[in-house]
């Protein structure tokens, strides 16, 4: 097994990275990627929602955008895996090359701009799969829509009886524009529209923001989110500022900054939405993570579930084992008997 990890990751490593990508999800699709079938330990399971999950540790949409293999993804130890996101029309995305590795910062550049199948595509494999785990939804709107506020309403009426969970992604930065939907007139209309059209499906709907969000921001958003009873919110997505620390030849391409370099930003705006929220909903913290330490820096600073992307591209899947082991040897240390009597507990 060992063996198997170093020889894909030497070969990996040395590809294009979304060529990688792309292998990566043929070989989980096709059952060449053994899972992880050891217990959890008890004190990572979580209920949230209403529903009880292994442990916290999540897959961030984008790795799997067409829902084309979101249980073996499962298998691999993740307590929920989130697809997408997905648009209403099949789309290109922006021109390749279009992802890139900043080995050096062990970060992740990106300006994809949604590429993907399209809802009916993702739809048709959702509806074939058993409904097993907790797969969440993230939608998003095509780059040319005239009224980007439908297109979640289109994805999110037809996906919701397929999602544990549903996300709107109003913070990608590679779609021109689709950024202004976190402002707070936009906003509200926005869920208001998409709570409408998913009220007969029982399903909690969150919302994903950006962590370039400032203290106005997240004022407006938060407050928009409590008025509407909003269940939960991603912090965050990938970041459009570049820390001065950053090393790699390719700091200054264009697009979303992600991985350890996005840690420390997507904690602190985790943190100061917590503060905001007061318990109403819970936060699900994205950014950076590559560690049991991470992870339970965002649990401890207001998170019930942490997702993660950028670090598997350097780690491949015995990150998820590692970051469980850790982070509940972690709680351990501190007398925690569970995830729950962490979650903010740095406040
Ligand atoms: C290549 C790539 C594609 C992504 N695509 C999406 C997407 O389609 N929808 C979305 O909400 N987030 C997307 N993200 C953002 C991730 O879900 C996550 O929020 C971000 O990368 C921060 O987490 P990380 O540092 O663990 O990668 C993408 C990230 C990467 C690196």
């Amino acid at each position: 097994m060992a063996v198997w990890y170093a020889l894909a990751d030497l070969l990996l490593s040395r590809l294009d990275a979304e060529t990688a990508h792309g292998l990566a999800l043929k070989a989980l699709k096709s059952g060449l990627t053994r899972g992880d079938r050891r217990p959890d330990p008890p004190s990572l399971g979580v209920t949230i929602w209403g529903r009880q999950l292994p442990n916290p540790i999540g897959l961030a949409a984008g790795f799997d955008k067409n829902a084309e293999a979101p249980d073996a993804l499962l298998g691999l130890g993740f307590g929920l895996v989130e697809i997408g996101s997905v648009t209403p029309r099949p789309q290109p995305g922006n021109p390749r090359p279009r992802l890139f590795r900043l080995p050096e910062d062990r970060g992740v550049i990106n300006r994809m701009g949604f590429p993907g199948q399209g809802l009916d595509a993702a739809l048709t494999r959702l509806q074939r799969r058993p409904r097993n785990g907790f797969v969440g939804v993230n939608v998003g709107a095509n780059k040319d829509s005239t009224d980007r506020a439908a297109d979640y309403v289109t994805c999110g009426a037809a996906l919701a009886p397929y999602a544990d969970y549903l996300v709107c992604n109003v913070s990608s930065p590679n779609t021109p524009g689709l950024r202004n939907l976190q402002g707070c007139a936009q906003l509200a209309d926005l869920l208001k529209r998409v709570q409408d059209a998913i009220a007969a499906t029982p399903v909690p709907l969150v919302v994903k923001i950006a962590p370039d969000a400032t203290d106005d921001d997240l004022d407006d958003i938060v407050a928009v989110s409590r008025d509407l009873r909003i269940d939960g919110i991603i912090v965050g997505n990938t970041t459009l500022s570049r820390p001065a620390s950053l090393r790699s030849a390719r700091r200054q391409e264009a697009g979303g900054l992600s991985g350890t370099p996005l840690a420390e930003l997507s904690t602190e705006v985790l943190r100061r939405t917590a503060r905001r929220v007061e318990g109403q909903f819970p936060l699900i913290g994205c950014g950076g993570v590559g560690s049991g330490a991470d992870a339970y820096a965002k649990i401890r600073a207001g998170a019930s579930l942490v997702q993660l992307y950028s670090m598997l591209v350097y780690e491949g899947p015995p990150l998820v084992r590692h970051i469980k082991d850790e982070l509940a040897a972690l709680l351990a240390r501190d007398g925690l008997a569970s995830v729950s009597q962490a979650i903010g507990a740095d406040e």
